[in-house]
């Protein structure tokens, strides 16, 4: 334990003197122009989970996005905002722009960072047409009024800032374009590897040990490995997991990966073969 809080002491001297090198957020990429779908930005908004997150928690409607989901770390108590097009509440006066910088590089609009519970660091890799057709689809949804909780997070974590520095320590700067659909189901939409992949003591990811599991990041318990060596069902069997939930011993899924196959229960069945089979290329 004292070992521990001299880590996270020295840890936190760390990213305090990098965070006031490299706090200034990026110049915003932006998106390259062009005519939104609906149609996929319903379905990139499945693919990426955001309503697992977004929705008030105990909603019968996934689609109003009035957030207070909370979120217990090891950093303190997060809880999900208000996304849904309220002007006032929710984002209903951002521009595309705003909700590219927000999605892509975990920036508001009046410039801080946003923490990573918040999972940009996959966002980041969303193609231009996806970000847009998603904005396009939120706009289409019910507007909620409810005001956002704040976060309930100690010093120095609470410091945004401070983000700065994890951000260099932690995000590869660039957005990467994954061409192979199963990867970027996985690496870019389904934010798998938030869970299944182990993370330093910053909450960093150990890249290392790409979806081979590790401990429960927001409770007690481990969170099982998925990649090649670490599972050992065959792509079908891991397929119909994310359909139905159904393991192929007939045990059915639990924990937080219910919340995750009711997304990828929406997705049609070559798009699971195709995450099926990037699993099966991870070591
Ligand atoms: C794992 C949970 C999680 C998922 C999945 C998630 N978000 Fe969030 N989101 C958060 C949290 C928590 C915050 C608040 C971060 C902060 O305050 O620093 C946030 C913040 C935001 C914001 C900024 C809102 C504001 O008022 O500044 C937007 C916009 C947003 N999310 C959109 C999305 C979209 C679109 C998706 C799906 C593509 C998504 N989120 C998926 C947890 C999540
Ligand atoms: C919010 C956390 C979370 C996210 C995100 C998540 N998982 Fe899971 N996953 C879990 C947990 C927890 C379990 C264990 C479920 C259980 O014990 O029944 C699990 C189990 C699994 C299993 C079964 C492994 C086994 O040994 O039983 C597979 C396959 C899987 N997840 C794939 C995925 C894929 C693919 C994604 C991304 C689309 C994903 N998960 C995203 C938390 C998550």
């Amino acid at each position: 334990m004292v070992q521990l809080r001299t880590q996270l002491g020295l840890g936190v001297l760390i990213a305090i003197a990098v965070a006031f090198a490299v706090t200034a957020p990026a110049a915003p990429r932006g998106v390259e122009p062009g005519d939104p779908s609906v149609e996929n930005g319903a379905y990139v908004f499945d693919a990426a989970g955001c309503a697992s997150c977004h929705s008030a928690p105990l909603s019968e409607d996934r689609l109003i996005l009035s957030g207070g989901k909370p979120f217990d770390t090891q950093f303190g108590v997060f809880y999900a905002p208000n996304i849904s097009m309220h002007p006032i509440y929710g984002v209903g006066d951002w521009t595309l722009a705003d909700f590219e910088q927000a999605l892509r590089q975990g920036v508001s609009p009046d410039g801080q960072h946003y923490f990573p519970v918040f999972p940009y660091t996959t966002y980041q890799n969303m193609r231009d047409q996806d970000v847009r057709d998603v904005w396009a689809y939120m706009k289409t949804l019910p507007t909620s009024d409810q005001p956002n909780l704040p976060h309930d997070v100690a010093f120095p974590f609470s410091v945004r800032r401070s983000i700065g520095g994890w951000k260099l320590l932690f995000m590869p700067s660039a957005h990467v374009d994954i061409a192979d659909r199963g990867q970027y189901l996985v690496d870019a939409l389904g934010h798998c590897a938030e869970c299944h992949t182990a993370r330093n003591m910053f909450g960093g990811w150990r890249r290392g040990v790409w979806l081979q599991g590790g401990p429960n990041p927001a409770g007690p318990g481990k969170i099982p490995g998925i990649s090649s060596g670490a599972l050992d069902w065959s792509p079908a069997d891991i397929a119909e997991y994310l359909s139905s939930g159904f393991t192929p011993e007939y045990d059915v899924a639990g924990g937080e990966m219910v919340d995750v196959i009711k997304n990828t229960s929406r997705l049609s069945a070559a798009d699971r073969d195709a995450i099926a089979a990037y699993l099966k290329r991870v070591k």
